[in-house]
């Protein structure tokens, strides 16, 4: 478990992207290495939002866009996560459908029905006609906020930048929202697959730049969210995915660690992999033994507890994770995390339960039995 998290912040950099000795030796930096660790660092995706009262209270004043703008407001709700539930990682408060407000695609977040695109694009002239956009001037409140966070963060505690995956940023701007079956999507992507590759390679040079400015204005790490490419069959994902995968990953400063991510995987596990990343996420799905067998022991692992594991009682919660991490036990390469993002109902103090069984459990001290009810 992170401590002397008031220390001061260390200003000594040995590299561009802010690794001081400090942040290069913590649990998550050493995981994402492959390295052995004290205990299990864990963090969850998601980890300020709704759940918390405090964000809750922000944001009954600015809209999600706004919050996402005022880099003070995000580098603030940041913080409080990681402090709140004492995590051992952070990841910058964003969102992975900013680009689509910066191409003029005219992004909202409606109440009740998530995020809606009101000019989606779906035909070849819409493709031609998105922007080519510099990502530090187009994101320079993103890249404010990560240096706001990274001088209030504790100075153990590494900060995650983050940006959508090709499939899954396409899969918003063609259908205009979330979707069940990716019609649209899959209709562009088999009948006009020139147009298809020409929005990923787009969306690919954009997101490598923007990943890269976010490294270099202080975060530690960067994870790749995935979250709807489980709709692709495997011969799907290697026509008409991973060669863009793979640049986008391919494209990233070196050094940096890459924490790829998706869900719905279980069929897609190697092709992630061999798209690229030092950490696979894996979500609840899958087992992580077999997981870490199939994937082999080139790779760290992050997951994979169930998001709705956390609106149960306390002793599922404990079952559940003491599982995942008897399952990994002795591996070096095993960041603990949900297999998706918290979930709104979530209650505080279960999320702060599972962060500290996981650090005493993996650390040896297994009593987690105490701390209370909910
Ligand atoms: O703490 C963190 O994890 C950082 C914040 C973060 C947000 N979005 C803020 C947010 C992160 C990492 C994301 C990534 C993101 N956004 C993903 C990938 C992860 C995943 O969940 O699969 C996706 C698919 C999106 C797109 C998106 N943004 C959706 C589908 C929604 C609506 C869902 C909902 O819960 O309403 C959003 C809105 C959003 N982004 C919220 C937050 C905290 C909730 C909206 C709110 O605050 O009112």
């Amino acid at each position: 478990m992170p401590d002397s998290r008031n220390s001061s912040l260390s200003t000594a950099r040995d590299h561009d992207c802010g690794l001081t000795p400090q942040l290069r030796e913590s649990a998550f930096m050493k995981a994402c290495r492959r390295e052995k660790t004290p205990y299990t660092p864990v963090w969850l995706m998601r980890q300020a939002g709704r759940y918390q009262a405090e964000f809750r209270e922000i944001r009954s004043k600015v809209g999600l866009l706004e919050l996402c703008k005022t880099p003070e407001l995000a580098a603030q709700v940041t913080v409080h996560a990681v402090n709140q539930l004492e995590v051992d990682a952070a990841i910058i408060f964003a969102d992975i459908l900013l680009p689509l407000d910066a191409f003029g695609n005219g992004l909202d977040y409606v109440k009740g029905e998530g995020p809606v695109i009101a000019r989606p694009v779906r035909t070849a002239a819409d493709i031609d006609k998105l922007p080519r956009l510099d990502a530090r001037e187009a994101f320079s409140y993103v890249l404010e906020a990560i240096r706001i966070t990274r001088r209030e963060l504790p100075a153990n505690v590494p900060l995650i930048g983050f940006a959508g995956a090709p499939f899954t940023m396409a899969s918003y701007l063609i259908e205009g929202g979330s979707s069940r079956n990716y019609e649209n999507t899959k209709t562009l992507m088999y009948c006009q697959s020139e147009s298809w590759h020409k929005l990923l390679s787009h969306i690919v040079d954009l997101s490598v730049d923007y990943l890269n400015a976010q490294a270099d204005a202080g975060a530690q790490a960067l994870q790749i969210f995935d979250s709807w490419v489980g709709a692709l069959s495997v011969d799907d994902y290697m026509d008409y995915v991973f060669p863009h995968a793979k640049r986008l990953i391919a494209g990233l400063t070196p050094g940096v660690p890459v924490i790829h991510f998706g869900t719905g995987t279980a069929c897609l596990l190697e092709a992630m992999r061999d798209a690229g990343g030092d950490v696979i996420g894996v979500d609840w799905r899958m087992n992580m033994k077999e997981a870490r067998r199939r994937l082999g022991n080139e790779v760290a692992i992050q997951g994979n507890l169930d998001p709705v594991a956390l609106l149960a009682d306390r002793e599922t919660i404990r079952r559940k994770a003491e599982g995942i991490l008897r399952d990994m036990v002795g591996d070096p390469g095993h960041i603990f995390n949900l297999g998706h993002g918290v979930l709104p109902p979530t209650s505080v103090d279960n999320a702060k339960f599972l962060v500290d069984l996981v650090h005493r459990f993996s650390s040896g001290n297994s009593d987690t039995s105490g701390g209370g009810d909910t």
